[in-house]
């Protein structure tokens, strides 16, 4: 049973939308590490994030909310109840009402299609609903988008978006710590979520930190 939500042990829980861009690896890898570090997740994934997932990934994902969670928790070792998914429309989620929603949201990664529906309010579906009701609580939320070039509209939405407190923090990891593997270049890119999040992690040093005082585990 996945729903303990009301007597939860773990740390507050995350929101996390992995909608149809490219970089499904930054969303899953997301999710390990929140799990790692002992928060609830509640975990949306958009049909196109399914086709992405499986054109990008090995990683196999039924698209049935329960058996999602099933699969995640097993993929990441989440305790019973620490993964929750919601489908495309279940409006009694709680992440679709300012009440019940968490307190921090991450859209990772971001399609063009969802920055353009966040930005104009579009709600048509619970990623959609759940991005609107963080803004309209000034709740954190964090876009990671990824699209090369970047259209006049994309600028836009992402000047709207920024401009209404939302963090538009693209997928585009940086070189200077010298990566040696994709794992690398993904974990930039996740340390950079959590730090949005505070939420303290070990992936990687940060900038004037001793570089040997950081453990590369995997684990978060
Ligand atoms: C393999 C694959 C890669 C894609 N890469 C991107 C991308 O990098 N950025 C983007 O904005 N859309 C990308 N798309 C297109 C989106 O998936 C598409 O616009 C979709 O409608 C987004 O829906 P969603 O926002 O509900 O997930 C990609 C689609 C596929 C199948």
């Amino acid at each position: 049973m996945m729903d303990n939500a009301k007597t939860s042990s773990f740390k507050p829980p995350v929101t996390v939308a992995l909608t149809g861009a490219s970089g499904a690896q930054y969303g899953l890898r997301l999710i390990d590490v929140l799990v790692s570090a002992g928060h609830e997740v509640w975990v949306m994934i958009s049909k196109a994030a399914h086709m992405v997932i499986a054109t990008e990934t090995e990683v196999t994902l039924p698209a049935q909310p329960d058996r999602l969670a099933a699969a995640l928790s097993e993929r990441s070792g989440a305790a019973a109840g620490q993964i929750r998914c919601f489908g495309r429309e279940d409006w009694m989620a709680p992440v679709a009402s300012g009440s019940g929603a968490a307190s921090a949201m991450v859209i990772c990664p971001c399609s063009t299609g969802t920055l353009s529906a966040v930005a104009t309010g579009a709600s048509n579906n619970l990623i959609e609903r759940a991005a609107d009701v963080a803004i309209k609580e000034r709740r954190t939320l964090v876009m990671v988008p990824r699209e090369s070039p970047f259209s006049a509209i994309h600028l836009e939405h992402m000047l709207t978006l920024s401009r209404l407190g939302t963090v538009i923090l693209p997928a585009a990891p940086g070189f200077y710590h010298r990566p040696q593997s994709i794992d690398d270049l993904i974990d930039f890119v996740v340390a950079r979520i959590l730090n949005q999040l505070r939420i303290d992690h070990q992936l990687m040093p940060r900038w004037g930190e001793d570089q040997s005082s950081v453990s590369k585990t995997k684990d978060g």
